[in-house]
Order: C-alpha cells, then structure tokens, then sequence
C-alpha cells in the first residue's frame, strides 16, 4: 500500500497538533501556562491571552482558568499587569523586587497589549459548551471593561485618543528599532546586574545591554514614584504613541461592545468605551505618514513619527482602524514586505536599515502577530495576503517546530523552545 501526499500531510498535522498540546501541558503551572520553562518562568499577559486560544482546543476549562488566573492579578486601579510572579524563580531577571510593587499576586508595574479582550470573544463565540463560556464572560466582564478603562484614563488623561506607553516591555515589542530614538534619550541604570535571559539564549538573538540599562532605569523611575499615575504621565522619559498596543486596544473595545450585546449586558461604562474609540478613529491619522504612506508609533515626548516600518504599522487592518484607501496600500506594503524575505511576515521590514533577521523584535517572525495580521487582511477580503501570512507560519512549524520567534531568511526557531504561545497558534489557526 502506497502513502499518498495527502495522507502524509495529515500525519504530520496529526504529530503537530500532538506536540502542541503537549507543550502546552508542560508549560502548565496549574492554572497559568509559563510561556517557556527558564528564560520565561511566570505568567505574562498577552502570551497568556494568547495561549488560551490553544487551550480551547482541547479544554476549554483550562482556557479560561488561564484568563480567570490573569485577571486575579489585576490592580485595583484596572491594570492587569505584564507579568505576574506566582511563584519564586531564580531563572529570570528582574524578578519582583526589583519591580517593588506590593500587590497581593506580585507583578511588574506596567501592563501589556490587551489582546484579552479578543480572545474572550473568540472564546465564546466558538465554544462547544456555550452556556459555561457565557457564565466565564459574564464573570470576567465588568474586569475586563475596567482594565479597558485604565488605559484610556490613565494613559489618555488629556483624551487624545491615542494611549500612551511607558515601556517598550509595555509594548510587548521590546527591543524593536522603533523605539531607539525614544529610549536613547532615557538614562541608564548606575546598578550592576546580571542577566538571566543570555543564559537560556544566545545573546545574538536578544536586546543589547545599552537597552537594558535603559530598561531598567524604568523600571526603577515607577517605583521611585510610588507608582502614582499623575507623576508618571508628566514626568516619564519615555512616552511613545505605540500602533500596536493601541490597534489591539482598539479592537478589543470593539469587542467588548460586541460581548456586551450579546449577553444583553447594560453598563454605563459602555459608552465611554464606546467614546473612545470614536476619539481613537479620529485620532489615528496622525500616526499615518503620507510620505512613507505608512502607521507610525510616535515619540509623544518629542513629537516625532518613529520612521520605521515594523509589522505593528499592519495591526491597523486588525483594528479596523484603517480607510479604505490605506487598506489597499497596506495591503500592497504587504505583498512587497513578503517578498522581501524568505518567510513572511518579518517584524521589521527586511529593507529597513535596522533590520536583523535573528535579534528578537528587530526583524524575526511572531505568529501570534501574523495571526493578528492575517485575520485583519482576511475580514477586508485580501485573502491571498492572509493566505500567504498562513501558509508560511506553517511552514515555519513544519520546518522548526514551537520556537519563541523565527529567522525571516532561513526559517530558525529563535529565542525559547517549546513556546506556549507558538503551539497555542498552531492549534488555533494553523492545524
Ligand atoms: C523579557 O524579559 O525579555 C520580556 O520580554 C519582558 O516582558
């Protein structure tokens, strides 16, 4: 009997959806999921977010105990943190004190993009037992529209409609060439410390000292500060417009409207939710650069466009928050970016000066983004561009397995192994 190649191909998906399962077992702290063991070994927002989304797939229980789990971490004030440290670990750096915050679960001082919202959705509109995800949302909504709400009062007080963000770990883009400009004008540390991540890492495929330092000196601004919001907005050297987390929030709050309707939900907060992103849609233009016809994030302090093209320019499509015209040239910028390299879509335009194709945000591929991408492309009916951001996402975990993020050149699994994140997009969109 001979194995024709459709057989083969079901094989292999078959080994694949298996390995990510298993991955995601492994990665399982009871309750939350470490995005990997070592490098990454608490619960951090959006990969959580994300994760869920592979969950579901074969428990959706687990799912949505990872979101419960996420939310119990929430600040009073309504952010929901970018890491909460459950648990000791000797692994990474910097744990919970250096961060000083004296909530009940310990956690970092910043939050993360809020793809929570987004993922909720999803999770109740595809669920196999609707009547338990209904009751979740319903449970989890009114701390989801506040966690909403923090961003757009504290990190919108002047109702600019664009958030700001305090840190590029905020941004979930760390190092990306983005944000050289404005952290260059923030001081380094003046402590001596010690990485953890190159150990778990090659250091060519991680941030350089130069924006740890900086990093750091952030970290310790905050807690100088005492966390006050009022301080921080004024006096932070660091504030930057940042397309992505703001493309992401923006959907989110669209979809937390959606969620509200459907489960009849009245609340006041609503509608200023909903007067938000009507100030965000009038807002948004200004990251556009006619020149460049391009998102851009923005260093608000100096008030200057980010001049680089990264794949957070492309969450715009996701967020409906581009026109139509900006849709087609997007779209185009799309198929070009594609091209540019072997595998799409790189996080940094491969014809960036900035760009390397192994250093983390300065160029790799991240599927959770491609995912993001990909869905925004498809609603706006540009399927070969989704189609193409999926095909090779596929090929990537063909090639490489679940790894953190991947070379655009050669297809390399960078960063952490076995990655939550990673497995839980292949079972989410991939397989
Ligand atoms: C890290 O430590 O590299 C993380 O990305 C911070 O969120």
């Amino acid at each position: 009997m001979t194995t024709n190649v459709n057989q083969v191909h079901a094989l292999e998906t078959a080994a694949l959806i298996k390995k990510a399962q298993e991955t995601l077992v492994a990665n399982d702290l009871g309750g939350y999921t470490v995005p990997t063991h070592g490098l990454y070994p608490f619960q951090w927002n959006w990969d959580s977010a994300i994760t869920a989304l592979g969950w579901k797939h074969f428990d959706e229980p687990r799912a949505w105990q990872e979101i419960e789990v996420l939310f119990d971490g929430q600040w009073d004030n309504g952010m929901v943190p970018h890491i909460l440290f459950h648990q000791d670990s000797t692994t990474y750096f910097p744990g919970p004190d250096i961060w000083g915050s004296d909530k009940r679960v310990k956690s970092t001082s910043i939050s993360q993009p809020p793809v929570v919202a987004t993922v909720m959705k999803d999770m109740l509109d595809s669920a196999d037992d609707k009547a338990f995800a209904t009751e979740k949302v319903k449970s989890l909504f009114s701390s989801l529209v506040d966690y909403h709400l923090w961003w757009y009062k504290e990190r919108d007080p002047l109702n600019t409609g664009l958030v700001v963000s305090y840190h590029p770990w905020e941004s979930g883009m760390d190092n990306s060439p983005a944000w050289d400009e404005a952290l260059n004008d923030v001081p380094c540390v003046d402590w001596e410390y010690e990485r953890r991540d190159l150990g778990h890492v090659n250091s060519a495929q991680r941030p350089h000292k130069s924006e740890y330092d900086r990093f750091l000196f952030l970290v310790d601004f905050f807690k100088k500060h005492k966390f006050d919001s009022e301080i921080i907005f004024n006096e932070c050297p660091y504030k930057v417009n940042d397309v992505g987390i703001i493309s992401i929030l923006h959907r989110g709050s669209k979809d937390i409207l959606a969620l509200g309707e459907t489960l009849g939900i009245e609340d006041a907060r609503l509608d200023v939710i909903a007067q938000r992103i009507a100030l965000t849609e009038s807002a948004i233009n200004t990251l556009w650069c006619p020149d460049a016809e391009y998102f851009y994030c923005r260093n608000v302090l100096t008030d200057t466009l980010c001049k680089v093209r990264t794949s957070a320019g492309m969450l715009t499509v996701f967020a409906g928050l581009a026109d139509e015209k900006q849709k087609d040239i997007l779209n185009s910028k799309a198929k070009q970016w594609n091209e540019a390299s072997q595998f799409c879509m790189a996080s940094t335009h491969p014809e960036e000066s900035r760009y390397e194709p192994q250093r983390y945000w300065r160029g790799p591929i991240w599927l959770h983004i491609n995912w993001m991408i990909a869905l925004g492309f498809e609603a706006e009916g540009f399927q070969e561009t989704a189609d193409k951001l999926r095909n090779d996402c596929r090929a990537l975990v063909d090639l490489s397995g679940y790894y953190e993020y991947f070379n655009p050149e050669t297809g390399e699994g960078c960063g952490g192994k076995d990655f939550s994140w990673t497995a839980a997009i292949a079972l989410h969109w991939l397989l």
